[in-house]
């Protein structure tokens, strides 16, 4: 029995992928911060899902987690960091802390996750998945510190599946698009407060169960990349051949939600 590691598998994407991987015969120690989520998750799939209570900023219940798996299940193949949060407002008017809370989580709680998990990871030539974004490869209006993050994210794997060449591990970047979940009720306003609401038409969006079916035939195939949604792979082709171009049309894009902090800045009244 394979045996992964998931974090942020409270909700969302992390959660669709460890019921997705349960069901394909995995174990899976899932981790987040809301206890009660995750154990009625694991109550869901008993003897399958372990749950762990930890927060990926801390690296030491990262190392923690690793411990567990391998008490629990005695293995660990796979590693997939993909706790995240973002933030909704301008360069200008965001706190620095929020960019740097964002940061902690995005990219260091994946730090942290793949470095421990790293040496069991290799001896098993099994999987380490970052959970980037769209936003990890054009950067998107009133997103700065949550773009840069998972632009921080890609680079880190990129030079991570470099450094195991020849080893058999799969390093993959999987970046989903716009996908049904709490992330965007969760989201940092400008001075950190959770925005409390989607400003997206959340039914209409990709389904969490969607992307981790996808992310798990991503991972049988030892893909390095996946980019998910039509106008996720397409916004990364047209930014690689016309980035200036693409400003114009993202912003036009990010100016039409609701309450978008573009037309505050638009019309003068910051
Ligand atoms: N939804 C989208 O449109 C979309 C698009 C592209 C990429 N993504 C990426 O997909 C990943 C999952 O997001 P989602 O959309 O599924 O959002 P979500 O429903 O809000 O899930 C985020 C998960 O991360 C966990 N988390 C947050 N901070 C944490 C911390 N400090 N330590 C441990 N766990 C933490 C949350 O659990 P607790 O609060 O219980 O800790 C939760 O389980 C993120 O990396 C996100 O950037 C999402």
């Amino acid at each position: 029995m394979r045996v992964a590691w998931i974090t942020g598998a409270s909700s969302g994407i992390g959660e669709a992928l460890a019921r997705h991987l349960a069901e394909e015969g995995w174990a899976v120690l899932a981790q987040a911060r809301r206890q009660d989520r995750l154990e009625s998750l694991a109550q869901a799939y008993p003897g399958r899902i372990r749950p762990f209570v930890g927060d990926v900023r801390d690296p030491e219940a990262c190392h923690e987690a690793v411990q567990e798996a391998l008490r629990t299940f005695g293995r660990l193949d796979a590693v997939i960091a993909n706790a995240g949060i973002s933030h909704r407002a301008l360069v200008e008017e965001v706190a620095l802390s929020v960019l740097r809370d964002v940061f902690e989580v995005n990219f260091w709680g994946a730090v942290h996750a793949i470095r421990a998990a790293l040496p069991e990871v290799r001896a098993r030539r099994g999987w380490i998945v970052g959970v980037s974004s769209v936003a990890g490869f054009r950067g998107l209006p009133a997103r700065s510190g949550y773009s840069a993050s998972k632009f921080a994210l890609n680079g880190f794997l990129e030079a991570l599946r470099t450094e195991l060449y020849g080893t058999g591990v799969c390093v993959l970047t999987a970046a989903p698009g716009f996908t049904r979940s709490e992330i965007r009720e969760k989201a940092l306003t400008a001075t950190g407060e959770l925005q409390g609401e989607s400003p997206l038409p959340e039914a209409r969006l990709m389904s969490a169960e969607a992307v981790a079916a996808a992310l798990y035939r991503a991972m049988l195939r030892r893909q390095k990349y996946l980019v998910l949604t039509t106008q996720g792979r397409l916004t990364v082709w047209l930014n690689r051949l016309f980035p200036g171009w693409l400003d114009g049309l993202v912003y036009r894009h990010f100016l039409r939600e609701p309450e978008s902090p573009l037309r505050s800045a638009a019309s003068g009244q910051r």
